[in-house]
Order: structure tokens, then C-alpha cells, then sequence
């Protein structure tokens, strides 16, 4: 498949692991290495991928996961996927394999739009220099990925720094899966603005929810809030809407892995009920992403398509059976909180408040 494995011991209470040094996904010894997500929290396992193959393999197997790290490893994944094109190649032929493999890293999750957004840009890039010999496109190619990478890093840090003016009078927040560092490129989107808060002194208490059937929350939120010395207190799924109703939570933020243009949102599944929940004990409910993840050409989230994953993920949570083996299951991966839930969506551009419809256009065009 490609992989090289660097296995490195980690204990998550360390303050000196700091976010900024968890790096996600990195360009390094002409491949890109990422942290193999699905060894968390035992493991900080980095794998170099060198293929578009490997890279395909990462994102549907949630090695590499997260809306915006879905798109950047795909950038990557599909520089890599082109680069062993001779550079005799004709320019024809070279931008038909970048069309082809673009089409194959597409095919690997539907409903974060991160990934298609990511992989269009590099297509255009590849399109705008068809004057150009494969090898220039190839070069181009890499540099647009790393670009990428980097602007994400940047628009996350502006997410943090947004969402923190809105949270700051807050103490506990409550979140659901992981949008964290180990989503982007670094810094999260849900997470930024406790990051952002931390380095001001701000000492939020965070509630993660587990995250069934994959628990996100609890191996990957936990982690990386543990290893930046933030206080986090991990609940079951099912626990929110009583903690709520405790009133200890002053704020609820999640991630987004598509935003419709009336701001329906879909995530991780069971951020719904959460955003239900929520509503019932009169928390705000706030959403934080990148202009990467709306897509303006769908009108509300009835169009967002949604990834039922694999049975097993159910039957078989982590290689030990928790179901009879013969359930039928339904395992739908994300789902979409309606508009009307959401207090507000905190972009690396300013927080969008209702209406959604006629403010997501205004602050994103
Ligand atoms: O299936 P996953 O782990 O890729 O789902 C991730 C989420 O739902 C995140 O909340 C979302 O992608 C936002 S990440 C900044």
C-alpha cells in the first residue's frame, strides 16, 4: 500500500505537546505524512503516503479525517497520484490522468465538501497551464497542495480568534467528534477558539461527546484537548441532554463537513439531536467552519449527500463484537441540523447569525 510507519509512545498530559507541534498532515522527504488517526489514543503512529492509492486508503479508512484534512489530503493525494507521469508526456495526456485520478480521490467520501472543493482547485490549476509541459504542471501541482495546507492553517487561526470574541464570556463548552487540530491542517475549527482562548489565559472546560459508533470524541477531541493541557470532561453521547439540563453547559460548538447556501449544516451524526437538545435548554448552538466547507450550489440540506459506512463499524466496534453478527444495521455517517438550531456560524471571515440565507452570501462573496 505504500505506507512507512513512524511509531512514536504518547502520553496526551504532557503541556509541553502543544497543538502547534501535532502536525496533522506535512509535505516531508517528498511525501506526505500524516497521523495515522485510527491508533488514537494509543498510538501516535505518523504514516508517509506515496501514492494516490495509499491516499485513497487513508481518507476512506479515516486514517486522515476531518472536512478540511479530508481536502488538503487530497491535494496531496492526487500530486502524488500524477508525479510518476513522464515529463515527455503530452500536456493532453498529463491533464486527463489529473482529471482521472481527481475523479478516483472524489470517489473516496461524499459528504465532506472540503474534498471537492480541494480537488477542483488543483484541477484548475493543472487547466490553467495547459500551455505548459507536464513537468511545470507537475511542480505546480505540489505547490497548490502545500498552499492549500497552509491557507488552512491561516484561515483556522482567524476561526479561533472569531469564535473566541463570541465564547469568551463562557467557561464550559460542549462539543461533538472531532474538529480539532487533527481535522485541518491545524488549530480545528471547533477547537480554535479554545486554543485561541488558551494562549489569551482563558481556561475554558470542555465537554467532548464520545461520538458513536467511531468515537471521535473520545479518542481523538480528548486526546489532542488533553496533550494542549485543556480541562475536558468526556460524556456518552447519550448523556448530553441531561448534563444540559444540569446547566453546566454555557455553549455548544461543533465542526461542519458541508454547509447548504440557507445554512443547514451537515456533521458528524448526532450533532442533530444534539442541536435539538440544545434548543430545549436554550444553549447556543454554534457552528464554526471555513468558506471551504459551504456549498453554495445547493439551496438547503436535503442535497447534501450522506456516507452510510461499513456494518462492522456496529457489530464489531473496534474488532470485538457488540452486536449479533446477522443485525441488521443503518450506519449513516453524518447528518444535517436544520438552520432554524443554529445560533451562529463562526467563519475565518466573521460570524454569520440568521438570516442565514441572505448573510452566508453577503460575508462569502
Ligand atoms: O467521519 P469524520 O471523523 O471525518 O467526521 C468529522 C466531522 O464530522 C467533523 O466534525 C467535521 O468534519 C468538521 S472537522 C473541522
Amino acid at each position: 500500500m505504500g505506507y512507512l510507519c513512524l511509531l512514536l509512545m504518547y502520553p496526551p498530559s504532557g503541556k509541553e505537546t502543544t497543538m502547534s507541534r501535532l502536525k496533522t498532515i506535512v509535505w516531508a522527504d517528498d511525501c506526505a505524512r500524516i497521523i495515522d488517526q485510527t491508533q488514537l489514543p494509543n498510538e501516535l503512529v505518523y504514516i508517509e503516503i506515496e501514492t494516490a492509492e495509499s491516499m485513497y486508503d487513508a481518507i476512506k479508512t479515516l486514517k486522515v479525517r476531518g472536512a478540511p484534512a479530508i481536502g488538503i489530503a487530497a491535494a496531496f493525494g492526487l500530486y502524488l497520484g500524477v508525479r510518476t507521469c513522464p515529463d515527455t508526456d503530452s500536456t493532453e495526456q498529463f491533464l486527463h490522468n489529473v482529471r482521472v485520478t481527481a475523479d478516483y480521490l472524489a470517489s473516496s467520501r461524499p459528504t465532506a465538501v472540503n474534498l471537492f472543493w480541494a480537488l477542483n482547485r488543483m484541477k484548475m490549476t493543472a487547466e490553467s497551464l495547459k500551455h505548459e509541459s507536464a513537468g511545470v504542471i507537475k511542480k505546480a501541482l505540489l505547490a497548490e497542495a502545500k498552499a492549500i495546507l497552509e491557507e488552512d492553517i491561516r484561515m483556522c487561526r482567524k476561526i479561533g480568534e472569531y469564535g473566541y470574541a463570541v465564547l469568551k464570556d463562557y467557561t464550559t463548552i460542549l462539543t461533538h467528534c472531532n474538529a480539532g487540530g487533527l481535522a485541518t491542517g491545524e488549530y480545528g475549527t471547533a477547537l480554535a477558539p479554545i486554543y485561541v482562548g488558551k494562549e489569551l489565559g482563558k481556561e475554558f472546560k470542555v465537554f467532548a461527546d464520545e461520538t458513536r459508533p467511531l468515537l471521535q470524541g473520545a479518542r481523538i477531541t480528548a486526546f489532542e484537548l488533553m496533550a494542549a493541557g485543556v480541562d475536558v470532561t468526556l460524556i456518552c453521547d447519550n448523556m448530553a441532554a441531561t448534563v444540559m439540563k444540569s446547566g453546566k453547559i454555557d455553549a455548544v460548538i461543533v465542526g461542519a463537513d458541508r454547509i447548504a447556501s440557507n445554512g443547514d449544516t451537515a456533521n458528524k451524526i448526532g450533532t442533530y439531536g444534539l442541536a435539538l437538545v440544545a434548543k430545549a435548554h436554550n444553549v447556543p448552538f454554534y457552528v464554526a467552519a471555513p468558506f471551504t466547507t459551504f456549498d453554495l450550489s445547493i439551496a438547503t440540506g436535503k442535497e447534501i449527500p450522506i456516507e452510510e459506512r461499513d456494518a462492522q463499524e456496529i457489530i464489531n466496534g473496534f474488532g470485538k463484537p457488540t452486536a449479533p453478527e446477522t443485525v441488521k444495521v443503518f450506519n449513516p455517517a453524518f447528518d444535517v441540523t436544520p438552520h432554524e438550531l443554529i445560533t451562529g456560524i463562526v467563519t475565518e471571515r466573521g460570524v454569520i447569525y440568521p438570516p442565514f440565507g441572505q448573510n452566508i452570501k453577503v460575508i462569502l462573496s
